[in-house]
């Protein structure tokens, strides 16, 4: 696989740990751009994450660093203590900092205890870079 010609920490998975993370990149909007490698890529890379009820995950207006998979577990997302959403299993979240370079657009907080799976900015982005230079090998 391409990440092993990164020095970047790879987190083994579960046949269907993998399966589930896969299935939640399938149907995300933006995620689903990523082409098999890309996927399997982001699947070695992410890392499990425990949080308890009540903690934030993410608070609106701070810098991002991560994205996240919901894995198991609810969370609620609220802007200005408003509800906009609740986030289940093979949800994506926090994808819009490291998308656009923005602040955090809302608030994350866990309502039960979650298992999430996190991905840095960077790690992301040399997934990405990586489908560049594959580009440029083939031409
Ligand atoms: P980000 O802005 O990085 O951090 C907060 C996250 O909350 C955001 O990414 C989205 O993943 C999510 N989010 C923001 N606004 C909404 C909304 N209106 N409905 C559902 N999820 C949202």
């Amino acid at each position: 696989p391409l990440s092993e010609h990164l020095d970047i920490p790879r987190v083994k998975k579960t046949t269907s740990e993998a399966e589930q993370i896969k299935h939640a990149i399938q149907k995300n909007d933006f995620l689903s751009r990523l082409d098999d490698e890309q996927i399997s890529m982001m699947v070695e890379l992410l890392e499990a994450l425990d949080r308890c009820p009540g903690d934030d995950v993410i608070v609106e207006g701070s810098e991002g660093d991560s994205m996240y998979i919901v894995a198991a577990g609810e969370l609620k997302v609220t802007q200005a203590g408003h509800v906009l959403r609740t986030l289940s299993s093979g949800d994506v979240f926090g994808e819009l900092a490291i998308l656009y370079n923005c602040k955090r657009t809302a608030s994350v907080r866990a309502a039960t205890a979650v298992r999430l799976w996190s991905i840095q900015r960077q790690k992301y982005r040399t997934i990405m870079t990586n489908k560049s230079i594959r580009k440029r090998e083939q031409l």
